[in-house]
């Protein structure tokens, strides 16, 4: 039977125990909504790095014409970078046919962490997308919530446990405690999840900051149908999917 686990923070994630299974990255607020925006806007590949240095040297090393420096620190725009991390920044203008170079402080940080082959990238944004590659794979899959500082983080709980309510369907899947947890959050916040975004820590920081209206983009379900592919250190559009 096929099983599914979802890591509600990264220090869950013990060495060793993420081989041979399917990988989902979840960074709800908001780099995995803002990675799906920035592809369906057109945007080449996007290289995900973990500190600010090394997302210079490397946007350095592309050639700035093409190529542009994006990322945030405690939600703002990194001092001359081209782009914060923002969705509404992420116009057709502004990336289509770039290579964004991205550096945040969660999500791209894990994602520049994980070594395994394939790694999809997941938020409310495309969940659609995501579930229907599962289901046209075979094997056990882990969810992986980027968290706050490599803290629980309520929004990607929710939608941790989204993606595991839909990846069940009418085939049995076996749950980890954390893939359960995730499916009950799921269902309590539901049928709110702008809500829920405005509530947690993150989103009422992010509010705080003048950031509300990302919290409505990244609360739309389905609205950057693309799958974003992790590999070899870069992120595309998964094709045919
Ligand atoms: C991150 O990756 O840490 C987040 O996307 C932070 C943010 O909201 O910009």
């Amino acid at each position: 039977m096929r099983r599914a686990s979802l890591f509600l923070s990264p220090g869950d994630v013990a060495d060793g125990i993420l081989q041979g299974h399917l990988l989902v990255a979840i960074d709800v607020l908001r780099a995995s909504t803002t990675i799906c925006q920035a592809l369906v806007a057109g945007a080449r590949d996007i290289l995900p790095v973990a500190e600010i240095e090394e997302a210079k040297r490397l946007a350095e090393s592309l050639g700035r014409e093409n190529t542009l420096l994006c990322g945030e620190r405690e939600g703002r725009i990194i001092p001359g970078f081209d782009l914060g991390n923002s969705p509404l920044e992420y116009t057709p203008e502004k990336v289509k046919d770039k290579t964004l170079v991205m550096c945040t402080t969660n999500g791209t940080a894990l994602l520049s962490r994980l070594r395994e082959a394939e790694v999809y990238v997941a938020g409310f944004v495309n969940v659609g997308a995501v579930i229907r590659r599962l289901g046209s794979l075979k094997g056990d899959v882990a969810f992986l919530c980027a968290g706050l500082l490599g803290q629980f983080s309520l929004e990607d709980a929710v939608c941790g446990g989204m993606l595991v309510a839909g990846l069940g369907g009418r085939r049995k899947v076996r749950l980890s405690d954390g893939a359960v947890a995730g499916k009950l959050l799921y269902k309590r916040f539901a049928k709110n999840l702008l809500g829920m975004l405005q509530a947690s820590h993150h989103g009422a920081y992010l509010t705080g900051l003048g950031f509300g209206q990302d919290l409505e983009f990244a609360s739309r379900t389905d609205a950057c149908p693309v799958l974003p592919v992790f590999r070899e250190g870069r992120i595309t559009i998964k094709e045919s999917c």
